[in-house]
């Protein structure tokens, strides 16, 4: 795919001092309208995680799970630089977002891009538009989707509402997840595709879901 156009944007400034600073400047010039560019960083590692009473080590955003709440405006844009430290293949998907004309930053794997392989960068670059509310993103690579995930909340215009009355009182985001008690999940990396077909399964026996493969590990 040659070089991802991301990487050319790649600069050393703190993107918390830049959040700041666009911050800043919304507090300072509250009738601004304009679309603001919101950065981001998303170091990919692994992280020993604990719940339900089990610690393991999984592939985590910032050490985050689930991972960093995205705030945008509507009509911002939003820069997402992803630095994978892991030793598998990522890609981020913003799910809900669309990208007019900008599939490049949609993020499927093998879809739109290539993955980011390991010790690998790229920088999601796309223009909220015609959209508010609280979506999400999350990992576009086989099954680290099922780690690799946070709220994406999309905010009006300034001076724009919602298109529904003002709730009595407002919640933070709300995740629900799985944690896979049994296993690692890098044994089912090697058959995470097939995995995902059994969403699938229907009520006929040409719609159920095939056996699983005899390669299976043992938990
Ligand atoms: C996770 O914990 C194990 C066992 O304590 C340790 O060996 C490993 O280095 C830890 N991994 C990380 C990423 O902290
Ligand atoms: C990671 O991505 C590279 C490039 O697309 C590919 O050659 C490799 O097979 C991938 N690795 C895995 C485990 O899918």
């Amino acid at each position: 795919m040659g070089t991802p156009r991301g990487l050319r944007n790649a600069g050393s400034s703190s993107s918390a001092c830049r959040f700041l600073a666009a911050f800043a400047v919304l507090l300072t010039l509250p009738t601004l309208t304009a679309g603001l560019t919101r950065h981001y960083t998303f170091n990919v590692q692994m992280t020993n995680v604990t719940r339900l009473c089990v610690t393991k080590s999984i592939p985590t955003v910032n050490g985050q799970f689930p991972g960093p709440k995205l705030v945008v405006r509507e009509g911002d844009r939003l820069v997402v630089k992803v630095h994978n430290h892991m030793n598998y293949n990522v890609s981020f998907h913003w799910h809900g977002i669309l990208q007019l004309r900008n599939g490049w930053a949609d993020g499927p794997s093998y879809i739109t891009q290539c993955p980011i392989q390991g010790g690998g960068s790229y920088v999601y670059d796309f223009t909220v538009t015609g959209q508010r509310g609280t979506l999400w993103w999350h990992a576009h690579f086989s099954w680290l989707r099922v780690h690799l995930y946070g709220p994406l909340v999309i905010l009006p215009k300034r001076g724009e509402g919602f298109p529904f009355p003002r709730p009595y009182k407002e919640l933070p985001p709300i995740m629900f997840g799985v944690w896979l008690m049994h296993c690692h999940f890098d044994v089912h990396l090697s058959w995470g595709l097939s995995m995902a077909w059994l969403v699938n399964d229907g009520p006929l026996p040409s719609q159920k879901m095939l056996p699983p493969p005899s390669d299976l590990p043992k938990c």
